[in-house]
C-alpha cells in the first residue's frame, strides 16, 4: 500500500534517520527504547533503514538518548501535572505516547510545516496533544502555547541544525514565554559536528548542520545565562549500557571513566530556568 506523503524539504527529510534508528532498535536483540510505533511506521512506509548505513553504536545512541529524555519528561510531569510539554523538531517521533502524561498536561510537537502535515496523516491523535507546523526560528510560533504554566521542553536531535544565533534566539523566546521550566537535548560538540560530516551513517543530515558545536554544558550556560545545568547525562555511564550489543557495550565501558571521551559519545544536557 502506498501512503501519500506531503513533499518534504531536505531539512525536513532529516527525520528519517532518527526514525530508522528507533525502528532498528526495536528489532535489536535487547532493545533500549522499545518504540513499537516507530517500527510499525517504518514498516508501513517501507522505509529502507539499511540505506542509512547505521552501525550498532548510532542506533543505541539514538534510542538511548530518547529514553533518557523521556525519563526527564516523566519526572517533570509527575511533580507538575499542570505542565506544558514541548517536543521541538519532533519529526515523526511519538514521545507523548511513550511518556503518556496525565490529561492535565498539554503537549506540543513542533516541527516544520511538511513534517507537521505528515504527523497529522500518519500518527494517532491524542487528546491534549497538539502539532505546531512552524519554523522554530520564527518569533511567533509560541503564540498559541499557554504562558502561565511550567514547561518541560525536549529537543531530541535538533540543535545541530541551529546556528549559534538561532539557538540563542530560540532559548531566549522559550525562557521569556514560560514562568519556569526544564529543557533537555543531546549535545553537539565540535567533535560531533566534525564526525557527522565524515561518518557514512550521518550523510543524510550532514549538509544541514549549522551548529558550531558546544563542547561543554557551560558553553550553553554562557550562551544563555538564565539556564542552569541540572545534569549532564553521559550515556556511557547509564545502566542501559548492559543491554547494548557487546562491541558497543565494551567501547562504552572503556570510555565511561573519562568525561572527555564520554562526551565524544552521546550526552544529554538537562537544564532548568
Ligand atoms: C534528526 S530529526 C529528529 C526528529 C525527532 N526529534 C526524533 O528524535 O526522531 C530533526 C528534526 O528537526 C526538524 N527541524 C530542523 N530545523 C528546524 C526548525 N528550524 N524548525 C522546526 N523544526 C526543525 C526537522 O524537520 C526534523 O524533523
Amino acid at each position: 500500500m502506498t501512503i501519500p506523503l506531503p513533499d518534504l524539504t531536505p531539512l525536513e527529510n532529516t527525520l528519517w534517520l532518527t526514525l530508522a534508528g528507533k525502528a532498528l532498535d526495536y528489532r535489536a536483540e535487547h532493545p533500549i527504547l522499545r518504540d513499537r510505533t516507530a517500527y510499525d511506521l517504518a514498516a508501513k512506509l517501507d522505509l529502507d533503514t539499511a540505506r542509512f548505513k547505521l552501525s550498532a553504536s548510532p542506533v543505541v545512541g539514538i534510542a538511548h538518548r530518547s529514553l533518557v529524555m523521556d525519563d526527564i519528561v516523566r519526572r517533570f510531569v509527575a511533580g507538575r501535572p499542570d505542565a506544558v510539554g514541548l517536543d521541538l523538531g519532533a519529526g515523526l517521533d511519538t514521545r507523548v505516547h511513550r511518556v503518556d502524561p496525565p490529561p492535565t498536561v498539554d503537549w506540543y510537537d513542533v516541527d516544520l510545516p511538511g513534517v507537521a502535515e505528515a504527523r497529522r496523516l500518519l500518527l494517532p491523535e491524542r487528546p491534549h496533544a497538539h502539532v505546531i507546523g512552524r519554523d522554530l526560528n520564527d518569533p511567533g510560533w509560541l503564540d498559541g502555547v499557554p504562558s502561565d504554566r511550567p514547561a518541560v521542553i525536549v529537543a531530541d536531535g535538533l540543535i545541530g541544525f541551529l546556528s549559534r544565533e538561532e539557538l540563542a534566539g530560540l532559548l531566549d523566546r522559550l525562557i521569556r514565554h514560560f514562568p519556569a521550566g526544564e529543557i533537555c537535548f543531546n549535545g553537539y560538540t565540535r567533535f560531533h559536528v566534525w564526525a557527522a560530516r565524515k561518518y557514512p551513517g550521518t550523510q543524510s543530515v550532514a549538509p544541514f548542520l549549522k551548529s558550531p558545536g558546544f563542547d561543554t554544558p557551560q558553553d550553553i550556560e554562557r550562551l544563555e545565562p538564565r539556564l542552569k545545568l541540572v545534569r549532564e547525562i553521559f550515556l556511557t555511564r547509564e545502566p542501559e549500557v548492559a543491554r547494548y550489543p557487546w562491541t558497543t557495550r565494551l567501547a562504552s565501558r572503556l570510555t565511561s571513566w573519562s568525561t572527555s571521551l564520554s562526551r565524544k559519545g552521546t550526552a544529554v544536557q538537562h537544564y532548568r530556568f
